[in-house]
């Protein structure tokens, strides 16, 4: 069996075993963003008309949601490479045991909620998956929709929404979420009248969402002050959409190509999404090149220099960009400080990271900038880097996304070899990983 094919199956099974040192050099390519792509999909159930979504990846989301919108009774076919067809004039409401075998694998089902009471008046409330970072409820995403006129039925683990119609409302959210954001929008486009959501997140998924919607018939508006107003309309058409490229993947590469001192082309990386990022990126000795094919990326400085960051709604210093930049910043000249302001759980991935030889201390107060709503309640939310730190080779389980992605920039990064567990993980957002990564030259020695 040959590198890739036994490196594709490790992934499979989970496993992966990595020898660092080399430099990445080459080309990957984007495709649709994860955190869009899925969400593009639940729109489609807001019209009977047929949708072509383009610029779609095999990432596990994606699949999750092709799976819940055939069992409703939904068509989802691929009419070519990287686009498909959705048609949801046959969608049934949804039955308990469709949502089982849904829960826990995916935050996406909850946002079927607003399409499925606009259809049938009543939704299951799902038990989320998603990345073990915070315990992430979903209390704002039902005081939306109660405030959108549903009203919630709570059995032993059996909860749903029923709703006559729903009504435009005026929503304050306590924070910026994206989820609770896209709920809204999403129950909100086809209710009677006006709805105002105020200190709503303005990601560049959502709005692609909003565009995509747009195209459907909606009327909905941004303001400076990320009000979103949204005109509820009594019908929608269907879409045929490019869905924007994967701002975070590309991010993630970029500190790829920084920490291993590689040079990498990220095509389809778009400026306007990643600005923030790419400022930092450049503070810390990375530099780039815009053309518009996309970003390439590398390691200007030999000597990386330290910053301090805290997270951010968008536009700020996105939560999802901190992993992969932990890493860069650990082979940084001096002490870097990076608050985390989104999650409260963030930083569960740095005890591997001390493992590897990273000098990494993790603080409850609020470090290197304002102070957040997290402060003094007893979560490590604030990160202490002092670099530069030889990295070696470790055995290490995954625990999230993004966090699985960084260890294997610090196993390309590091001496030796490293054995990554719980790789499957990493596959729910990045689309043929090992393939970019041999690609890339990485020195993949295969788990058996
Ligand atoms: C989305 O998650 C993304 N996932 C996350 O990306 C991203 O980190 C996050 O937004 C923040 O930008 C997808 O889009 C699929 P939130 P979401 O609602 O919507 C709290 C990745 O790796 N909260 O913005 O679930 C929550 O606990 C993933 O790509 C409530 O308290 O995140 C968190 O502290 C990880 N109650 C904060 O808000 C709620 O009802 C932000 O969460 C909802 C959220």
């Amino acid at each position: 069996m040959g590198t890739d094919s036994a490196a594709t199956m490790a992934l499979d099974t989970g496993q992966l075993v990595l020898r660092g040192g080399r430099p990445l050099r080459g080309t990957v390519t984007l495709r649709g963003a994860k955190n869009s792509l899925p969400k593009l999909m639940v729109a489609a159930a807001l019209t009977d008309a047929p949708c072509v979504l383009r610029n779609v990846s095999g990432i596990a989301d994606v699949q999750i949601v092709t799976e819940l919108l055939r069992a409703l009774g939904g068509e989802v076919e691929e009419v070519e490479p990287g686009a498909i067809r959705i048609s949801t004039a046959n969608l049934q409401p949804m039955e308990r045991f469709v949502l089982r075998d849904f829960s826990g694998r995916s935050r996406i089902p909850i946002l079927l909620c607003g399409p499925l009471l606009a259809r049938f008046g009543v939704a299951p409330v799902p038990s989320l998956g998603g990345c073990r970072i915070g315990n992430r409820p979903v209390d704002f995403h039902i005081a939306a929709l109660q405030q959108l006129g549903a009203t919630l039925h709570e059995q032993a683990g059996a909860s749903h929404l029923s709703a006559e119609r729903l009504t435009g409302n005026k929503i304050q959210l306590d924070f910026p979420s994206v989820g609770a954001t896209e709920q809204v929008i999403l129950s909100a486009v086809r209710a009677d009248g006006v709805t105002e959501l105020s200190n709503a997140a303005v990601e560049p998924e959502i709005m692609d969402l909003i565009m995509v919607l747009q195209k459907m018939g909606a009327v909905i508006s941004v303001d400076v002050d990320r009000t979103i107003t949204i005109v509820g309309v009594k019908r929608l058409r269907g879409f045929d959409h490019e869905a924007v490229p994967d701002r975070l993947e590309a991010a993630s590469w970029a500190c790829a190509a920084v920490a291993t001192c590689g040079r990498i082309m990220v095509r389809n990386a778009r400026q306007a999404d990643m600005m923030t990022f790419l400022n930092r990126f450049r503070q810390i000795g990375g530099d780039f090149s815009v053309t518009p094919d996309g970003i390439e990326f590398w390691r200007e400085r030999e000597k990386l220099r330290s910053t301090a960051l805290q997270t951010d709604v968008y536009p700020g210093f996105s939560t999802d960009y901190q992993q992969p930049f932990v890493i860069a910043l650990t082979q940084a000249e001096g002490v870097s400080i990076v608050h985390e302001t989104v999650y409260e759980d963030r930083f569960g991935y740095v005890e591997a990271l001390n493992r590897m030889g990273a000098r990494i201390q993790l603080y409850r107060e609020c470090l290197g900038g304002l102070s957040c709503r997290f402060g003094k309640r007893n979560y490590k939310h604030s990160a202490v880097i002092v670099g530069p730190t030889a990295l070696h080779g470790a055995e290490i389980h995954i625990p999230d996304l993004r966090a699985g992605f960084s260890y294997v920039i610090a196993a390309l990064a590091a001496t030796g070899e490293s054995t990554l567990t719980g790789t499957h993980l990493i596959q729910r957002g990045y689309e043929n990983i090992i393939e970019k990564l041999t690609a890339l030259g990485a020195d993949i020695v295969a788990a058996s």
